[in-house]
Order: structure tokens, then C-alpha cells, then sequence
């Protein structure tokens, strides 16, 4: 039997009498407060419903969950191959992080240094460095590079609690080597354990080489990345549905129309899109994602009233990024609030990227939307969870612990699940499953 981190004493299993023969693979156990997430996406002020069973317990079989409830009846209902004794901790879905450049190479690092002497991100992306300087060093990276620069991120974040995520590309900027950035975030994908939903964001910044002609780089990406990118999924993954398209909408990137330009053709193309819009300052993106039907619109921190109202009778959902501002050491933060009066379904994520927000940890966004956002701990779950997992398109797979749904689960070393949000800076994560199978911590087997 293999058991999380011990929060009280465990139950030995021999006490246990079972009286039926229902088989499972895989049966988790007395778990003080077990968390569903069940029935779907939380819209404005519902969220925060967390669906929660105490002394609970979740069994699984085929990697899907095919039973939750309390303890003593799962236990007298299900014979298990394997028993873990979640020991009075709380068990939870698997975070999803709808959010992320996680395939990049090089590190920032010396300009972080610089901002905190003074000087504003777009201030150095317009000086040629920011996101331009981490395309120099991707541009020149294998297949192969990038992949092993990635992984040790998708590890830190699994071992963290994030079992699915979405990854963009967006450090190649050129037809090639957004390709090669694709293929390394489908690749990584197939080698598991974190899950991985792939966004195509050639329009992330404009290449040197298009200096002083933006429309040139949009006309490019329109007439020959898109179609590429169409082609190489049809060609080398018929089987998959297309990645995300996205852009970054903002002043010294890509304007409403050019953004406009690239979605409609993406939509045009098939993709499902997504967008960065209203970092900085408000240009219409968030309005434009809902009027194109965008699974996502993020950042949201400038975003003008009207954006908000029209986002809040919208299916589109609201990514938030507190860990942006907070590495930019900014202090305007997305308005949840507002959106959530507005009936925005609301979601969180890292924005794990080189520049603005280095963070691994959905744990630590939780934290600090509790504080930046003024979330409750219920509220900051649910957005990290089944609401992260529709602003990928995913609610009806992951994001909640229901009968027949994907069995991404963490026990947490913690009796509440409050201590989420609470306590920040240290992994309460003691035992992460994905489809199934423990994935962390892994010990030798006999
Ligand atoms: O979401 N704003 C644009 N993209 C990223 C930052 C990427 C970078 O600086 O490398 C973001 O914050
Ligand atoms: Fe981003």
C-alpha cells in the first residue's frame, strides 16, 4: 500500500472488511475533505462550489474514475488492486493550467534586474530585447533542445499539482521555427505524464526582420504560418483537433485590427482561438474574443466596462495571470470582482513564461489570487480547476472528480482545503495521479 505524507495516523487496511466484489484498479481513501468540483463550469458568483465529501473517497479503474463517495462506502463496494490511504489529507482534481509558454530557452534574468532599476517591460521589448530576446536563442534550438529545456518545467509543474496544460508557442516567429516549437509541445505531449494543449502564438511580438512593418508580419502569418501549421497538424497528427490560435493585442504589438486579421483567418482556418488582451492597456481584444467566439480571453487588467459586460453574457472564458503583475512588481491586477459580477466564468493560470512570470506553481497563483483578486480559497480552487479546464475547451475530460472523467487527482499534505491560498511558497502536494496512474511520487517498486 502506498500512502501520502501522513497527516493523521492511518486506518490499517486489514481493519477494513469488505462485503461486495466491485473491482478497481486504484482506491483512495479517507480523505478528511474530498473536493469534486462537480457540475461543470462556475459561472459569476457560483463560484466557489466545491462539491465536497468528507472522510471521501474516489475509485478508479482504466485511468477514469468510476466511483466517489464516503470512505466507508467505497470500501465496502470496491475491491482495489491498489489502496492509498490519504490520511485525513484533502483530495482534489488535478490543477489545470490554461496558461503557459513553457517551451523557451535561456533565462531573463538580467532584465529582471533592470525593471527593478526602473525600466518597463515594454520599454525593453522595444528596445529589441524582452520577448525578441528570447526568440534569438530559441530561433537557433532543435526539436530536441527545446524539449529537454522544457522538461524540467513540466516536472516542477507536475509535482506541483498542474496534470494538464495548455503551452504556447510564440519564441520563433518565423514559419520554421514556430513549426519546430509546435512539434516539441505535441512531442512532449505524447511522452507525458503533465498533458499538454497546444496554442500556435506566432503573432507574440514583431520579428526584427518586420521592424517598422508590423502589417507585413500580420500579412505573413495570415498567408503562410497559419496554413502551415494547418497542414503540418493534418499531415502529421490527423487524429488531433487543431491547436489554439492566439495573439498578443496590445500597444507595441499587435493592434485590434491586425489582431482581428489573424483570428478571423485562424477561425477561417478551423482553429479555436484564444488571446492576450488588456495587459496594459485596453485595446478592444477582450470584446473582439467574444465576438469571434475565443474559448479564452487573458490577462484582463485594463479591461473597459463594456468589454467586461459583454465578456460576462459570454461563453468566453476570463484567464486571469496574477503571477504577471506580481513579477513585474505592478500592482493593477485583473478586477475579478467585477467580472464576476459581470457572470464571467472565471479561471487562473501561471502565464509560466521568461519574462514576465517564472512560476511552475498553481499552488502559488492560488495564494496570490486570494490576496491580488480577493478570491475565496473556494473560488481560487474551482478557477485552477474546472473552470481552467473549460478555458481550454477540456470540462467535459478533466477538471472535476465525476463518474467517467479523467482520474487527475492530488491528495494534498493538509487537513483543509483552505490551507490552499493560506499557506504559499512550500508544495502541498504529496501525491499526484494522472489518468490513473501515481506519477509522483514515484517509488521502486517491491
Ligand atoms: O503573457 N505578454 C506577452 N507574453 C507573455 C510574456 C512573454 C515574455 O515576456 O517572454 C505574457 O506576459
Ligand atoms: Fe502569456
Amino acid at each position: 500500500m502506498t500512502s501520502a505524507r501522513p497527516v493523521r495516523s492511518p486506518t490499517p487496511a486489514s481493519e477494513v472488511r469488505r462485503t461486495s466484489d466491485a473491482g478497481c484498479d486504484l482506491l483512495i481513501h479517507s480523505a478528511a475533505q474530498l473536493l469534486t468540483l462537480a457540475g461543470g463550469p462556475q459561472r459569476g458568483n457560483e463560484l466557489g462550489r466545491l462539491g465536497m465529501i468528507e472522510d471521501g473517497a474516489l475509485a478508479m479503474t482504466d485511468g477514469r474514475v468510476i466511483a466517489v463517495g464516503s470512505t466507508g462506502e467505497l470500501r465496502r463496494h470496491h475491491r482495489a488492486r491498489r489502496e492509498i490511504d490519504a490520511r485525513g489529507g484533502v483530495v482534489l482534481p488535478g490543477f489545470v493550467d490554461p496558461h503557459t509558454h513553457v517551451v523557451w530557452m535561456g533565462d531573463r534574468a538580467a532584465e529582471f534586474e533592470l525593471r527593478l532599476r526602473g525600466a518597463s517591460y515594454m520599454e525593453i521589448m522595444a528596445a529589441g530585447g524582452g520577448i525578441a530576446s528570447t526568440v534569438r536563442l530559441t530561433r537557433l534550438a532543435s526539436i530536441e533542445a527545446l524539449m529537454l529545456e522544457a522538461r524540467p518545467r513540466l516536472w516542477r509543474m507536475l509535482t506541483h499539482g498542474t496534470t494538464t496544460a495548455e503551452a504556447k508557442t510564440g519564441y520563433g516567429l518565423e514559419t520554421g521555427a514556430e513549426l519546430r516549437l509546435l512539434e516539441a509541445v505535441l512531442r512532449l505531449d505524447g511522452e507525458g505524464p503533465l498533458e499538454l494543449a497546444p496554442t500556435l502564438l506566432g503573432a507574440h511580438a514583431v520579428p526584427p526582420e518586420f521592424s517598422g512593418d508590423t502589417q507585413g508580419y500580420v500579412d505573413l502569418v495570415c498567408s503562410q504560418m497559419l496554413p502551415a501549421a494547418r497542414s503540418h497538424m493534418q499531415s502529421s497528427r490527423p487524429d488531433r483537433p487543431l491547436p489554439f490560435v492566439d495573439v498578443f493585442c496590445e500597444q507595441g504589438a499587435f493592434d485590434l485590427a491586425q489582431s482581428r486579421q489573424i483570428l478571423a483567418t485562424a477561425r477561417r482556418l478551423g482553429f479555436p482561438l484564444k488571446i492576450h488582451a488588456d495587459e496594459f492597456a485596453g485595446l478592444g481584444g477582450t470584446a473582439l474574443a467574444v465576438e469571434l467566439g475565443a474559448v479564452s480571453a487573458d490577462h484582463l487588467v485594463h479591461t473597459p466596462p463594456t468589454d467586461i459586460a459583454a465578456l460576462g453574457r459570454s461563453t468566453t472564458v476570463a484567464v486571469a495571470l496574477p503571477c504577471t503583475p506580481f513579477g513585474l512588481a505592478e500592482h493593477e491586477f485583473t478586477p475579478a470582482q467585477t467580472l464576476l459580477e459581470a457572470g464571467a466564468i472565471l479561471a487562473l493560470a501561471t502565464d509560466l513564461n521568461p519574462g514576465t512570470a517564472w512560476c511552475e506553481s498553481m499552488q502559488f497563483v492560488i495564494a496570490l489570487a486570494c490576496r491580488a483578486l480577493r478570491l475565496s480559497p473556494a473560488q481560487a480552487i474551482a478557477a485552477a480547476t474546472i473552470n481552467a479546464a473549460a478555458a481550454i475547451g477540456r470540462q467535459d475530460r478533466i477538471g472535476s472528480l465525476e463518474v467517467g472523467k479523467q482520474a487527475d487527482v492530488l491528495v494534498l499534505d493538509a487537513p483543509d482545503f483552505r490551507h490552499l491560498g493560506y499557506r504559499f511558497g512550500t508544495n502541498l502536494v504529496s501525491l499526484v495521479v494522472k489518468n490513473g496512474q501515481v506519477v509522483h511520487p514515484v517509488w521502486p517498486e517491491g
